[in-house]
């Protein structure tokens, strides 16, 4: 039932290749004009993927493609693209206001002793690092380290937050408190929304007006964090628990492609990292040819996914929670086929 109710929320013929070509005409044309213009600050790597329209995890590209996206938008997409109560909270809202006016041992290092530390940031599973997750002992630890120097434990969730790892936030999968966290990707969907919150002890140390920021409290944002949050948290949907198993069979299902080139596949809930290799025992990095190979594949059949790590071989399965199970292992049953043409 849920699963009907999901799959109504995407493009329903995804993945489609109609364009005689890939990139179609259309498509081609629009990366030559924003490889002209756009910000020098964008992240780096460039896909011959061009988004027009979207829905859920499914997007069509201006030549009538119709792809699956395992990658939300680098996290961001947490309950699929142009949700309707997100686009219905964004009509509502933007009918009303919009902007207003805010109102409102470990920690020995070469160049600081553990005193010297006024706060440790850490994110409780590295996103661009390569989804590497930590065991609950580290994070432990570093709170201990923390308690006893009196520096501040700060985690970011801004890409493993929100639901991703299969609780609200993935720190909670060790136990530990921090004492300020991060959010942002997830939270604001397809709206920039982001945020600090800490414990009221130190929130209560600031002096009131003594960080001025011009957009913060965007109602719209605002409006659609809530409504984004509410989805997640509707227990009639259960996304979280579903990111959980859901995440675990995904990874069992890229597991049983018995690739070669597939080192060690890991994560928690729907923030899964695939370590692509040369050697499984040396764990030689995928040479950038057979990545790039795998990555034409890919987008020339209808799936995004994009890679991280320090050697850019670890694949990210991301996909915003709502993604429907069977787009899920279509898409993973097209990433293997990609992986057997290696
Ligand atoms: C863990 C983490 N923190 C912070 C950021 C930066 O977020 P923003 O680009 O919204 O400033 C990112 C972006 O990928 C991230 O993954």
């Amino acid at each position: 039932m849920i699963e009907t109710e999901l799959e109504a929320l995407n493009f329903h013929d995804a993945p489609k290749m109609v364009s005689p070509e890939f990139p179609g005409t259309k498509a081609a044309a629009a990366l030559t004009q924003s490889a002209r213009t756009e910000s020098m600050v964008r992240g780096g790597g460039r896909m011959p993927v061009v988004m027009d329209r979207a829905f859920g995890v499914t997007f069509k590209d201006p030549d009538g493609n119709t792809f699956i996206d395992l990658s939300a938008g680098v996290g961001v997409s947490s309950v699929g693209r142009c949700h309707p109560k997100v686009v219905a909270a964004i009509r509502e809202q933007s009918e009303s206001l919009m902007h207003a006016m805010e109102v409102n041992h470990l920690l020995n290092t070469p160049y600081t002793a553990a005193d010297d530390v006024a706060a440790v940031i850490v994110e409780p599973v590295p996103g661009e690092g390569g989804y590497v997750p930590p065991s609950p002992e580290f994070l432990q630890l570093l709170r201990k380290a923390c308690d006893r120097s009196g520096a501040l434990l700060i985690v970011d969730e801004v890409q493993a937050g929100a639901g991703r790892t299969g609780k609200m936030w993935s720190v909670e999968h060790s136990g530990v408190k921090p004492d300020m966290l991060t959010f942002g990707k997830g939270v604001g969907g397809d709206v920039p929304m982001a945020g600090l919150v800490m414990r009221s002890d130190l929130a209560a140390k600031i002096p009131d007006g003594s960080a001025p920021n011009t957009f913060a409290a965007n109602s719209v944002s605002a409006a659609v964090a809530l409504t984004n949050i509410g989805i997640l948290e509707d227990p009639a949907l259960d996304l979280l628990n579903r990111a959980h198993t859901l995440g675990l069979e995904a990874q069992e299902r890229i597991r049983d492609f018995g690739s070669p080139f597939v080192g060690e596949v890991r994560g928690r809930g729907l923030m899964i990292g695939i370590e692509l290799v040369e050697d499984k025992a040396t764990k030689e990095p995928l040479q950038g040819e057979r990545l790039g190979k795998l990555m034409g594949y890919l987008t020339s059949h209808g799936v995004l996914m994009i890679p991280c790590g320090r050697y850019t071989n670890v694949m990210r399965v991301m996909p915003s929670l709502t993604i429907p199970r069977k787009l899920m292992f279509k898409a993973l049953d097209i990433f293997g086929e990609g992986l057997s043409r290696l």
